[in-house]
């Protein structure tokens, strides 16, 4: 069975309340439900995670390596400077899907992303819809590895 990891970054479990005009109403605990309930849907399993830790990330990241398909990331403002996240992206294997509730590119200019050149793609600005477009990215992109590995001899 295809396995996805959700990682959410800092501030994200303030989502509901916090700058509802920019991140909407839905809370963590509710896109977390929808995302195992589209996991379920399709046959696959998704862990979710939320830490405000730079590092908690980082070791997730490294701990992801074998165990799944492929990696939701909603890495907060960490996005914008932390090339820590950026080098453990690139030191796995594993896929990574970016995803933003807003569109970063339409907001202030030091709402960069550092991290999109080494992650497999990016969904910005859907709001909680973010999360279900990435996690479908993310189960696409992980079927394809799975498939990819069984061809090998
Ligand atoms: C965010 C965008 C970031 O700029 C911001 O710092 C966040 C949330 C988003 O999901 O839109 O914390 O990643």
């Amino acid at each position: 069975m295809i396995k996805v990891l959700v990682v959410h970054g800092p501030n994200l479990n303030l989502l509901g309340q916090r700058q509802p005009e920019i991140y909407g109403t839905t809370t963590l605990a509710e896109i977390d439900r929808q995302l195992h309930a589209l996991a379920r849907a399709e046959g696959a399993a998704v862990e979710t995670f939320q830490t405000n830790h730079e590092g908690a990330i980082i070791d997730r990241l490294h701990g992801a390596q074998g165990r799944y398909g492929a990696i939701v990331l909603n890495a907060g403002a960490l996005t914008h400077y932390s090339y820590a996240i950026r080098d453990a992206i690139a030191s796995i294997s594993v896929p990574v899907v970016e995803v933003h509730l807003s569109n970063i590119h339409a907001r202030e200019p030091f709402r960069i992303s550092v991290i999109a050149p080494v992650a497999r793609g990016q969904i910005a600005g859907f709001g909680a819809h973010s999360y279900l477009l990435g996690l479908r990215a993310a189960l696409a992109i992980a079927a394809d590895g799975a498939r990819r590995a069984r061809r090998k001899p």
